[in-house]
């Protein structure tokens, strides 16, 4: 690809399709004791189109988390929503008070499974109380019985048994509690499921049943679209159409999975990706190896690109003013070098 034929631009995504997600220049912080505003998510523009997976990866304390408590109008102290805008199948839920966000789209428009939500079930209740709960608010005419009858469907449906709905959290395995967890968020058949790290803390084995089972919530479509964080890499690939890749609550690339892992672009999906990538035998099926150094610091990150120090192809001008987004067909990264600059390094760098 010539340079001319990148189409450099600001902040503003193409026109948006048929999204089901839209959100534009969302800043949020964290307000801390001290009274600083840490921007864990700072100036993020993406869209997800309806029936597709987006998968997010960066390294720890890169804003995943805190994108995804955003992006479901969790602003509870110390989080505060900043600006821009997010859109969720056409509604701007920043117009929304607490009850309606809570009545008309939590669960039913967007689900979201924390990260660690297993660990966090209050084990003194049922399987089936976290059903019943949210049937109250969502689904007030339902009987008990019928509920049950609903929550039995789907747990067969989906290949677990109904008994679990009977069980105490800590009666079951890891892996058969993230399933559960899983199956409970989704009843409702959001339209997005916003998925953070589930299948951390996972043996492989479990890992695979837990990926099984949100490919067939999305087979089944019980959900339409699925936004999974992770730092399982290899994981992305396997179940996700695009990826995008986070750096100091910025976005610095986003585009196809098969793009991301095998033509990164941007010089730290290069490096995230490299971790997981063996010339001659592909991908290696293993975490993340740690990039030499670490992110900056929130409460004051540097100007120019935010990754320019850890970089081994930043020059002097990558430090200073705004590093635009540089859009090559379906793809965008947020660098100084064109794409040909950038391969032509990666190429003589593999030599
Ligand atoms: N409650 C909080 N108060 C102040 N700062 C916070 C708080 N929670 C997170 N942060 C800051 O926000 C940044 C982003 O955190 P976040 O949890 O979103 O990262 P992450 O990418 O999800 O990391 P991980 O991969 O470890 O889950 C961190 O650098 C952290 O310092
Ligand atoms: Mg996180």
């Amino acid at each position: 690809m010539s340079l001319n034929a990148v189409e450099l631009m600001g902040d503003v995504s193409p026109a948006p399709r048929k999204n089901i997600l839209d959100v534009q220049g969302l800043k949020t912080y964290y307000k801390t004791r001290l009274k600083e505003n840490v921007y864990a998510v700072d100036g993020v523009s993406f869209a997800l189109e309806e029936g597709k997976t987006l998968g997010i990866a960066g390294e720890s304390g890169c804003g995943k988390s805190t994108l995804a408590l955003s992006l479901m109008g969790f602003y509870f102290p110390p989080l505060n929503f900043g600006s821009g805008s997010i859109n969720i199948n056409g509604i701007d839920i920043m117009k929304l008070n607490k009850e309606q966000l809570r009545k008309q789209i939590l669960g039913k428009e967007i689900a979201y499974i924390p990260q660690a939500a297993m660990n966090a079930l209050n084990p003194t209740l049922k399987i089936i109380r976290f059903i019943e709960d949210m049937m109250k608010e969502h689904r007030p005419d339902l009987t008990k019985k019928q509920v049950w009858d609903i929550a039995a469907e789907r747990f067969k449906t989906l290949n677990l048994s109904p008994d679990v709905l009977q069980s105490y959290p800590n009666e079951l395995s890891g892996g058969m509690k993230q399933r559960t967890v899983i199956a409970i968020s989704t009843i409702l058949n959001p339209k997005i499921l916003v998925a953070d790290e589930p299948t951390s803390a996972l043996d492989v084995t479990s890992q695979k049943t837990v990926i099984k089972l949100l490919k067939e919530l999305l087979d089944k479509k019980f959900i339409k679209s699925l936004v999974f964080i992770t730092h399982e890499l290899p994981l992305l690939y396997h179940v996700t159409d695009d990826i995008m890749v986070m750096y100091a609550g910025e976005i610095v690339e986003r585009g196809s999975a098969h793009q991301m892992i095998f033509d990164s672009l941007h010089p730290y999906t290069k490096k995230l990706m490299g971790s997981i990538i063996v010339p001659e035998e592909g991908m290696k099926e293993n975490r993340l190896t740690a990039i030499p150094g670490t992110p900056p610091n929130l409460k004051n990150v540097p100007s120019g690109c935010r990754f320019a120090d850890r970089c081994s192809y930043a020059q002097e001008e990558c430090k200073q003013g705004d590093i635009p987004n540089r859009y090559v067909g379906d793809r965008v990264y947020r660098c100084i070098f064109d794409p040909d600059t950038l391969k032509e390094w990666y190429k003589n760098e593999e030599r």
